[in-house]
């Protein structure tokens, strides 16, 4: 099922999203759904609490890349924590809670991160790049905090000119 996506300023938004007790059919039947609804959007990642679900789950699945192992990978991170970040530069990122705009957002450029897998086992994955970027920014969804929260100002907020969409195709890196 494809699900609505909520948009600011839609409380669910800023909650803490509650921990995941046990992966269960009906968890996997929604992860299967944020898959299909982040597609559906030409994101890269998506949090639950996006869909209207405040439990601390997120997707990320990067367009195929062939320079970039860890692009077209599907991932799930079932109550994820950060580790250990890398150094930190400004990168455009958006966000399909806040669609038609963009913004430059200091993040790290690789980022640790231990989460349960839908088998129910503890992973710990290093990521790099545009992977460590959206896992920072799908976890941040999980305790209620949107991207342009990193911001100074709002006028740093840029919108998305009219040809947006060849922009989110040939940059689908940063709708998250
Ligand atoms: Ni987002």
């Amino acid at each position: 099922m494809i699900r609505r996506i909520l948009e600011y300023p839609d409380p669910v938004l800023r909650r803490i999203a509650d921990p995941i007790t046990e992966v269960t059919p009906a968890l996997e039947a929604l992860v299967g759904d944020m898959f299909r609804t982040m597609h559906k959007n030409l994101g890269v990642g998506l949090a639950a609490p996006q869909v209207g679900e405040s439990v601390r789950l997120a997707v990320i699945e990067l367009p195929l890349n062939e320079n970039d192992p860890q692009a077209g990978v599907r991932y799930v991170f079932v109550n994820p924590k950060l580790g250990v970040l890398g150094q930190r530069r400004d990168i455009t990122e958006g966000c399909l809670s806040l669609p038609g705009f963009r913004a430059e957002v200091n993040r790290a450029e690789s980022a640790a991160v231990t989460f349960t897998n839908l088998q129910g086992e503890l992973e710990h994955l290093e990521a790099t790049g545009l992977l460590a970027q959206a896992i920072q920014h799908e976890l941040d969804h999980l305790d209620g905090v949107l991207f342009f929260d990193h911001l100074e100002s709002l006028d740093d907020l840029e919108q998305i000119p009219p040809d947006g969409l060849d922009w989110v195709l040939s940059e689908a890196d940063e709708l998250v």
